[in-house]
Protein backbone atom coordinates (compact mmCIF):
# COMPACT_ATOMS: atom_id res chain seq x y z
CA UNK A 1 0.00 0.00 0.00
CA UNK A 2 0.99 3.42 -0.10
CA UNK A 3 1.41 5.93 2.63
CA UNK A 4 -0.90 8.93 2.95
CA UNK A 5 -0.50 11.00 5.73
CA UNK A 6 -2.94 13.40 7.39
CA UNK A 7 -2.29 16.40 9.09
CA UNK A 8 -5.36 17.63 11.67
CA UNK A 9 -6.13 20.92 13.62
CA UNK A 10 -7.98 19.92 16.41
CA UNK A 11 -8.23 17.28 18.56
CA UNK A 12 -12.13 17.89 19.90
CA UNK A 13 -14.97 15.08 19.92
CA UNK A 14 -14.64 15.12 16.29
CA UNK A 15 -10.36 15.06 16.67
CA UNK A 16 -10.84 12.29 18.40
CA UNK A 17 -13.13 10.12 16.87
CA UNK A 18 -11.53 10.29 13.69
CA UNK A 19 -8.32 8.61 15.12
CA UNK A 20 -10.40 6.40 16.42
CA UNK A 21 -11.75 5.40 13.02
CA UNK A 22 -8.74 6.19 11.31
CA UNK A 23 -7.11 3.18 13.72
CA UNK A 24 -10.28 0.91 13.10
CA UNK A 25 -10.39 1.08 9.66
CA UNK A 26 -6.79 0.83 8.76
CA UNK A 27 -6.91 -2.49 7.36
CA UNK A 28 -10.13 -1.99 5.48
CA UNK A 29 -8.78 1.26 4.00
CA UNK A 30 -5.52 -1.14 2.81
CA UNK A 31 -7.89 -3.50 1.51
CA UNK A 32 -10.28 -1.53 -0.52
CA UNK A 33 -8.16 1.65 -1.81
CA UNK A 34 -4.31 0.26 -1.33
CA UNK A 35 -3.52 2.98 1.46
CA UNK A 36 -1.71 2.73 4.39
CA UNK A 37 -3.49 6.38 5.89
CA UNK A 38 -1.96 7.86 8.77
CA UNK A 39 -2.31 10.53 10.86
CA UNK A 40 0.95 12.40 10.75
CA UNK A 41 0.73 15.80 12.47
CA UNK A 42 -1.73 17.35 14.91
CA UNK A 43 -2.12 21.37 15.90
CA UNK A 44 -4.05 22.09 18.88
CA UNK A 45 -3.86 25.50 21.15
CA UNK A 46 -2.94 23.01 24.66
CA UNK A 47 -0.52 20.18 22.61
CA UNK A 48 1.00 22.95 19.93
CA UNK A 49 2.26 21.37 17.16
CA UNK A 50 3.21 17.75 16.79
CA UNK A 51 4.47 15.77 13.43
CA UNK A 52 5.89 12.43 13.39
CA UNK A 53 6.29 11.76 9.35
CA UNK A 54 5.75 7.68 10.37
CA UNK A 55 2.49 8.50 12.29
CA UNK A 56 1.20 9.64 15.78
CA UNK A 57 0.23 6.75 17.89
CA UNK A 58 -3.87 6.69 17.37
CA UNK A 59 -4.88 5.78 20.81
CA UNK A 60 -2.90 8.45 21.93
CA UNK A 61 -4.77 10.93 19.81
CA UNK A 62 -8.11 9.00 20.66
CA UNK A 63 -7.43 10.10 24.42
CA UNK A 64 -6.91 13.89 22.90
CA UNK A 65 -3.27 13.59 23.76
CA UNK A 66 0.32 13.20 21.94
CA UNK A 67 3.58 14.07 22.77
CA UNK A 68 6.32 16.13 21.81
CA UNK A 69 4.26 19.28 20.89
CA UNK A 70 6.01 22.28 20.58
CA UNK A 71 4.58 25.69 20.92
CA UNK A 72 1.40 26.67 19.18
CA UNK A 73 2.71 29.48 16.88
CA UNK A 74 0.68 30.32 14.00
CA UNK A 75 3.05 31.77 11.80
CA UNK A 76 4.54 27.95 11.76
CA UNK A 77 1.67 26.09 10.14
CA UNK A 78 3.83 25.73 7.07
CA UNK A 79 6.46 24.43 8.15
CA UNK A 80 4.17 22.03 10.02
CA UNK A 81 2.61 20.95 7.22
CA UNK A 82 5.38 20.50 5.42
CA UNK A 83 6.44 18.34 8.41
CA UNK A 84 4.05 16.14 8.07
CA UNK A 85 4.34 15.55 4.81
CA UNK A 86 0.85 16.52 4.59
CA UNK A 87 -1.42 14.88 1.80
CA UNK A 88 -4.82 16.25 3.35
CA UNK A 89 -5.30 18.41 6.03
CA UNK A 90 -8.12 18.16 8.25
CA UNK A 91 -9.48 20.76 9.73
CA UNK A 92 -11.55 20.46 13.01
CA UNK A 93 -11.16 23.67 15.41
CA UNK A 94 -13.17 25.36 16.84
CA UNK A 95 -14.33 28.48 14.97
CA UNK A 96 -15.73 31.89 14.68
CA UNK A 97 -18.84 31.56 12.98
CA UNK A 98 -18.96 34.86 11.87
CA UNK A 99 -14.96 35.00 10.25
CA UNK A 100 -14.64 31.37 9.24
CA UNK A 101 -11.31 31.88 10.72
CA UNK A 102 -8.66 30.77 11.56
CA UNK A 103 -10.03 27.71 9.79
CA UNK A 104 -10.31 28.92 6.36
CA UNK A 105 -6.75 30.46 6.71
CA UNK A 106 -5.68 26.92 7.64
CA UNK A 107 -7.16 25.54 4.69
CA UNK A 108 -5.44 28.22 2.67
CA UNK A 109 -2.08 27.28 3.38
CA UNK A 110 -2.63 23.80 2.72
CA UNK A 111 -4.74 24.30 -0.72
CA UNK A 112 -1.86 26.71 -1.41
CA UNK A 113 0.91 23.95 -0.86
CA UNK A 114 -1.12 21.17 -3.17
CA UNK A 115 -2.41 19.69 0.03
CA UNK A 116 -6.23 18.24 0.04
CA UNK A 117 -8.58 20.17 2.45
CA UNK A 118 -10.97 18.66 4.46
CA UNK A 119 -12.92 20.33 6.98
CA UNK A 120 -15.48 19.86 9.49
CA UNK A 121 -16.76 22.95 9.57
CA UNK A 122 -19.41 25.29 7.80
CA UNK A 123 -17.54 28.49 9.12
CA UNK A 124 -14.98 28.14 5.71
CA UNK A 125 -17.68 26.79 3.18
CA UNK A 126 -20.03 29.89 4.38
CA UNK A 127 -17.05 32.43 4.10
CA UNK A 128 -14.56 31.60 1.42
CA UNK A 129 -16.03 28.19 -0.62
CA UNK A 130 -16.11 29.89 -3.83
CA UNK A 131 -12.10 31.44 -2.88
CA UNK A 132 -11.04 27.95 -1.50
CA UNK A 133 -12.70 26.04 -4.14
CA UNK A 134 -10.50 28.04 -6.81
CA UNK A 135 -7.39 27.53 -4.82
CA UNK A 136 -7.81 24.03 -4.62
CA UNK A 137 -8.42 24.01 -8.62
CA UNK A 138 -5.28 25.92 -8.99
CA UNK A 139 -3.40 23.35 -7.21
CA UNK A 140 -5.01 20.05 -8.60
CA UNK A 141 -6.20 19.37 -5.24
CA UNK A 142 -9.88 19.11 -3.73
CA UNK A 143 -11.50 21.39 -1.04
CA UNK A 144 -14.31 19.19 0.71
CA UNK A 145 -16.92 19.84 3.54
CA UNK A 146 -19.49 16.94 3.54
CA UNK A 147 -19.27 16.94 7.65
CA UNK A 148 -20.39 20.44 7.72
CA UNK A 149 -23.56 20.50 7.56
CA UNK A 150 -24.82 17.25 8.52
CA UNK A 151 -22.74 14.96 10.20
CA UNK A 152 -22.02 11.92 8.35
CA UNK A 153 -25.27 12.44 5.61
CA UNK A 154 -24.20 12.72 1.95
CA UNK A 155 -25.35 16.36 0.50
CA UNK A 156 -22.49 17.58 -1.57
CA UNK A 157 -21.58 13.76 -2.46
CA UNK A 158 -24.99 13.11 -3.30
CA UNK A 159 -25.17 15.49 -6.13
CA UNK A 160 -21.66 15.51 -6.76
CA UNK A 161 -21.78 11.07 -7.05
CA UNK A 162 -25.35 10.17 -6.92
CA UNK A 163 -27.10 13.00 -8.52
CA UNK A 164 -24.93 14.70 -11.63
CA UNK A 165 -26.63 17.61 -13.65
CA UNK A 166 -29.26 17.81 -11.09
CA UNK A 167 -30.23 21.05 -9.51
CA UNK A 168 -32.35 21.57 -6.48
CA UNK A 169 -34.64 24.29 -6.30
CA UNK A 170 -36.26 23.73 -3.04
CA UNK A 171 -34.12 22.53 0.64
CA UNK A 172 -36.36 22.31 3.68
CA UNK A 173 -33.62 20.33 6.74
CA UNK A 174 -33.51 19.77 10.30
CA UNK A 175 -30.27 20.34 10.16
CA UNK A 176 -29.91 20.93 14.45
CA UNK A 177 -29.81 18.76 16.54
CA UNK A 178 -29.67 20.59 19.76
CA UNK A 179 -32.95 22.28 19.34
CA UNK A 180 -34.51 19.05 18.91
CA UNK A 181 -33.02 17.75 21.89
CA UNK A 182 -34.06 20.66 24.10
CA UNK A 183 -37.81 20.52 22.50
CA UNK A 184 -38.19 16.70 23.15
CA UNK A 185 -36.61 17.65 26.78
CA UNK A 186 -39.86 20.39 27.37
CA UNK A 187 -42.00 18.11 25.80
CA UNK A 188 -41.11 15.26 28.18
CA UNK A 189 -41.72 17.99 31.12
CA UNK A 190 -38.48 19.30 31.24
CA UNK A 191 -36.68 22.95 31.13
CA UNK A 192 -35.65 24.37 28.65
CA UNK A 193 -32.15 23.99 30.40
CA UNK A 194 -32.75 20.47 31.42
CA UNK A 195 -32.55 20.54 27.27
CA UNK A 196 -29.49 22.67 26.84
CA UNK A 197 -27.63 20.11 29.12
CA UNK A 198 -28.81 16.95 27.64
CA UNK A 199 -27.73 18.39 24.75
CA UNK A 200 -24.32 18.97 26.10
CA UNK A 201 -23.88 15.59 27.50
CA UNK A 202 -24.37 14.03 24.17
CA UNK A 203 -21.71 15.98 22.94
CA UNK A 204 -23.72 17.75 20.34
CA UNK A 205 -24.35 21.34 21.65
CA UNK A 206 -22.05 23.77 20.05
CA UNK A 207 -19.70 25.25 22.91
CA UNK A 208 -21.81 27.92 22.76
CA UNK A 209 -24.92 26.95 23.07
CA UNK A 210 -27.11 29.86 22.25
CA UNK A 211 -25.75 29.55 19.00
CA UNK A 212 -27.88 26.08 18.43
CA UNK A 213 -30.61 28.04 20.23
CA UNK A 214 -31.12 30.60 18.52
CA UNK A 215 -30.71 28.88 15.17
CA UNK A 216 -26.99 30.71 13.86
CA UNK A 217 -25.68 27.02 13.48
CA UNK A 218 -28.89 26.08 11.50
CA UNK A 219 -28.31 29.58 9.43
CA UNK A 220 -24.71 28.86 8.29
CA UNK A 221 -26.03 25.01 7.51
CA UNK A 222 -28.77 26.54 5.09
CA UNK A 223 -26.11 29.11 3.84
CA UNK A 224 -23.54 26.65 3.15
CA UNK A 225 -25.95 24.79 1.11
CA UNK A 226 -27.70 27.38 -0.95
CA UNK A 227 -24.42 28.70 -2.23
CA UNK A 228 -22.73 25.68 -2.74
CA UNK A 229 -25.64 23.72 -4.68
CA UNK A 230 -28.25 26.10 -5.34
CA UNK A 231 -26.11 28.57 -6.87
CA UNK A 232 -26.59 31.74 -4.46
CA UNK A 233 -23.90 33.99 -2.67
CA UNK A 234 -25.57 34.62 0.61
CA UNK A 235 -24.51 35.75 4.20
CA UNK A 236 -25.75 35.61 6.94
CA UNK A 237 -27.26 38.84 7.33
CA UNK A 238 -29.52 37.72 4.32
CA UNK A 239 -31.61 35.68 5.62
CA UNK A 240 -34.92 35.52 8.51
CA UNK A 241 -33.52 33.51 11.40
CA UNK A 242 -35.90 33.02 14.73
CA UNK A 243 -34.66 30.47 17.10
CA UNK A 244 -36.54 28.53 19.62
CA UNK A 245 -35.26 30.48 22.84
CA UNK A 246 -38.98 32.56 22.88
CA UNK A 247 -41.49 29.08 22.34
CA UNK A 248 -43.96 28.96 24.95
CA UNK A 249 -43.16 25.15 26.42
CA UNK A 250 -47.32 24.54 27.40
CA UNK A 251 -47.33 25.44 23.30
CA UNK A 252 -44.80 22.94 22.41
CA UNK A 253 -46.36 20.46 24.94
CA UNK A 254 -49.62 20.48 23.36
CA UNK A 255 -48.48 20.82 19.60
CA UNK A 256 -46.13 17.53 20.73
CA UNK A 257 -49.35 15.71 22.48
CA UNK A 258 -51.13 16.39 19.01
CA UNK A 259 -48.88 14.48 16.60
CA UNK A 260 -47.95 18.34 15.42
CA UNK A 261 -44.62 18.93 17.15
CA UNK A 262 -42.83 22.13 16.82
CA UNK A 263 -39.53 21.94 15.31
CA UNK A 264 -36.28 24.39 13.87
CA UNK A 265 -36.73 23.83 10.05
CA UNK A 266 -34.37 25.56 7.67
CA UNK A 267 -36.11 26.15 3.97
CA UNK A 268 -34.44 27.47 0.78
CA UNK A 269 -36.12 27.90 -2.15
CA UNK A 270 -34.52 29.21 -5.83
CA UNK A 271 -37.96 31.28 -7.57
CA UNK A 272 -36.41 32.56 -11.30
CA UNK A 273 -32.39 32.48 -9.98
CA UNK A 274 -33.34 34.07 -7.07
CA UNK A 275 -32.35 32.00 -3.89
CA UNK A 276 -34.51 32.66 -0.44
CA UNK A 277 -33.64 30.89 2.82
CA UNK A 278 -35.14 30.98 6.30
CA UNK A 279 -34.52 29.19 9.49
CA UNK A 280 -37.76 29.72 12.05
CA UNK A 281 -40.01 27.03 14.28
CA UNK A 282 -42.06 25.16 12.48
CA UNK A 283 -45.02 23.27 13.82
CA UNK A 284 -44.98 20.51 11.62
CA UNK A 285 -48.05 18.48 9.74
CA UNK A 286 -48.79 15.24 11.75
CA UNK A 287 -48.11 13.61 7.69
CA UNK A 288 -44.72 14.93 7.63
CA UNK A 289 -42.02 12.83 7.75
CA UNK A 290 -39.95 14.96 10.25
CA UNK A 291 -42.75 14.39 12.60
CA UNK A 292 -40.31 10.72 13.10
CA UNK A 293 -36.69 12.57 12.99
CA UNK A 294 -35.75 12.96 16.68
CA UNK A 295 -32.96 14.39 18.72
CA UNK A 296 -30.36 12.41 17.94
CA UNK A 297 -31.15 12.32 14.17
CA UNK A 298 -31.06 14.79 11.18
CA UNK A 299 -33.12 14.77 7.70
CA UNK A 300 -33.13 17.10 4.49
CA UNK A 301 -34.58 16.51 2.10
CA UNK A 302 -34.56 18.75 -1.28
CA UNK A 303 -36.18 18.64 -4.83
CA UNK A 304 -34.49 18.89 -8.00
CA UNK A 305 -34.99 19.28 -11.51
CA UNK A 306 -33.93 15.73 -12.51
CA UNK A 307 -34.35 13.97 -9.10
CA UNK A 308 -37.97 15.28 -8.08
CA UNK A 309 -38.15 14.77 -4.13
CA UNK A 310 -35.34 13.10 -1.81
CA UNK A 311 -35.28 13.35 1.85
CA UNK A 312 -32.16 11.64 3.46
CA UNK A 313 -32.80 11.00 7.44
CA UNK A 314 -30.01 9.94 9.38
CA UNK A 315 -30.09 8.56 12.72
CA UNK A 316 -28.11 8.00 16.14
CA UNK A 317 -25.71 10.67 15.12
CA UNK A 318 -22.57 11.55 17.59
CA UNK A 319 -19.49 12.89 16.85
CA UNK A 320 -18.86 9.72 15.61
CA UNK A 321 -20.88 10.34 12.50
CA UNK A 322 -19.30 13.62 11.99
CA UNK A 323 -16.10 11.97 11.82
CA UNK A 324 -16.79 9.40 9.40
CA UNK A 325 -18.34 12.44 7.24
CA UNK A 326 -14.52 14.07 7.65
CA UNK A 327 -13.39 10.04 6.91
CA UNK A 328 -15.70 10.21 3.75
CA UNK A 329 -14.00 13.03 2.29
CA UNK A 330 -10.59 11.66 3.22
CA UNK A 331 -12.14 8.70 1.29
CA UNK A 332 -12.91 10.37 -2.01
CA UNK A 333 -10.06 12.74 -2.48
CA UNK A 334 -8.17 9.96 -2.11
CA UNK A 335 -9.73 8.00 -4.63
CA UNK A 336 -9.72 11.18 -6.99
CA UNK A 337 -13.10 12.34 -6.33
N1 LIG B 1 -24.51 21.91 17.27
C1 LIG B 1 -24.84 21.13 16.12
C2 LIG B 1 -26.17 20.49 16.29
C3 LIG B 1 -23.84 20.03 15.87
O1 LIG B 1 -26.74 20.55 17.39
O2 LIG B 1 -26.68 19.93 15.33
C4 LIG B 1 -22.73 20.48 15.00
O3 LIG B 1 -23.13 20.67 13.68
Amino acid sequence: PVVRRIALVGLGSVGRALAVLVAERHEQIVAELGVDLRITGVMTRTLGLVDAADGLDLAELARGAASGGRPYDVREVGAWLEHSRADVLVEASVVDLDSGEPATGFLREALGRGIHGVTANKGPVVHAYRELTALADAHGVRFRFEAATADCLPIYNLYRESLPLDRPHRFRGMVNGTTTVILETIEAGGTYADGVAEAQRRGIAEADPSLDVDGHDAAVKVIAIANVLMGADLRLTDIAVTGIRDLDPVEARDAASAGTPIRLVAEIESVDGVVHARVAPERLDARDPFVRVGGDDLAVHFDGDLMPGITVVGHGLTPRETAYGVLSDIVGVLRGR
